[in-house]
């Protein structure tokens, strides 16, 4: 789930407290575990929370390497469908001639080769969950077929005539524009609107206030291995707060990854992230009190990286007491700041 979770309110701190290695800090988030405190991932959150428990089928779209999957199964996991399965298929990895077989599955006999009867994927997810990622690669034929299932909520395996009821919970996500394929013809506009009971638009991590160095650091905390803590240089902070990220989350972990291989002295900088220090983006002016606001969750989650998620160290390098910093970061993080 989204981490901390316990209100709306974006909390930079408290993600550098938890991603930079405090153990006083709480539970940290665990590995496939979405780590955000950005106002925009909370709203998607709670939106998630309200959609999971439903049958509404869900369009998750998003630039590549936002955390659409991660989402699906954070959506599956909150529905408390009763099988508890969730079916992931990757409609551009397979085969066209092979997904119809493989989503709707065969009867014995149905063509050279199909020896014995196989369920489909569809069938598989019954109780549970379909994830239909790339939907916009599903071939036009197959697109008719699925519309079909989605009305109905029958499917018919290829080669057989008896309509098997299916009742599958459908989530699909694409990184491509839907309404460009719309206009091109290569994708159903009456498929669309049926997938977009719910749609989420996941926002690029550029757009996270304070995401990008709460997901590192989360991802420094992960990898500590034999007590050894390793910790971001300044310049590393200040690059990944101010780097485009394109590839978003999936670009952050593999930069903080390589970085952990080659930095030496248990320190990262920007160089070992392969950024430059200062890459600062002046085109926005929020108002004063945003502006307020950002610095100091900024300050409190630089100084929480700096010293490992140290509270009391922190505190000493804001010059404030532990208590305010506790306040702090419990304001911005949720209701009691501790988990
Ligand atoms: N908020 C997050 N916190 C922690 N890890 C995340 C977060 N979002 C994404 N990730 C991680 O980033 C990587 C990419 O996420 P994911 O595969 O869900 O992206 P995607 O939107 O499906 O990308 P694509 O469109 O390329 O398929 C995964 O390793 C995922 O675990
Ligand atoms: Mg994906």
């Amino acid at each position: 789930m989204l981490h901390p979770t316990s209100t709306g309110s974006p909390c930079a701190a408290r993600a550098a407290n938890d991603g930079a290695g405090a153990d006083a800090a709480g539970p940290a988030a665990t590995p496939g575990r979405m780590v955000s405190t950005s106002a925009c991932m909370q709203k998607i959150r709670r939106t998630l929370e309200k959609v999971a428990p439903t049958r509404a089928t869900v369009l998750l779209l998003g630039e590549s390497g936002t955390g659409k999957e991660l989402l699906a199964r954070e959506l599956h996991a909150l529905s408390r469908r009763p099988a508890r399965t969730l079916v992931a298929i990757n409609c551009a990895a397979i085969p066209e001639s092979l997904l119809e077989s493989e989503l709707f599955g065969y009867e014995r006999g149905a063509f050279t080769g199909a020896l014995k009867q196989m369920r489909g994927r569809i069938e598989s997810a019954a109780g549970g969950t379909l994830f239909l990622d790339e939907i916009v690669d599903m071939p036009l034929p197959l697109q008719c077929k699925l519309l079909r299932f989605l009305q109905e909520r029958v499917i018919e395996r290829v080669g057989g005539r008896v309509p098997i009821a299916v009742d599958a919970r459908i989530i699909a996500a694409t990184n491509r524009n839907l309404q460009t394929a719309i206009a091109q013809r290569t994708f159903r506009d009456d498929l669309f609107y049926r997938l977009s009971e719910v749609t989420i638009a996941v926002p690029p991590l550029r757009e996270r206030e304070s995401d990008a160095l709460l997901i590192a650091s989360d991802i420094l905390r992960r990898s500590r291995r034999g007590g050894r803590v390793v910790r971001f240089a300044p310049d590393a902070i200040a690059a990944i707060e101010s780097h485009g990220w394109p590839g978003n989350v999936r670009e952050l972990e593999n930069r903080v990854k390589r970085a952990l291989i080659f930095a030496e002295g248990g320190l990262i900088t920007a160089g070992d992230l392969g950024l430059a220090a200062d890459e600062a983006d002046w085109s926005e002016i929020p108002t004063l009190r945003e502006t307020r606001r950002r610095a100091e969750n900024q300050a409190v989650q630089r100084a929480l990286a700096l010293t490992g998620g140290n509270l009391p160290q922190a505190a000493k390098l804001l010059d404030v007491t532990r208590q305010i910093l506790y306040n702090i970061v419990s304001r911005m993080g949720g209701s009691d700041g501790s988990e």
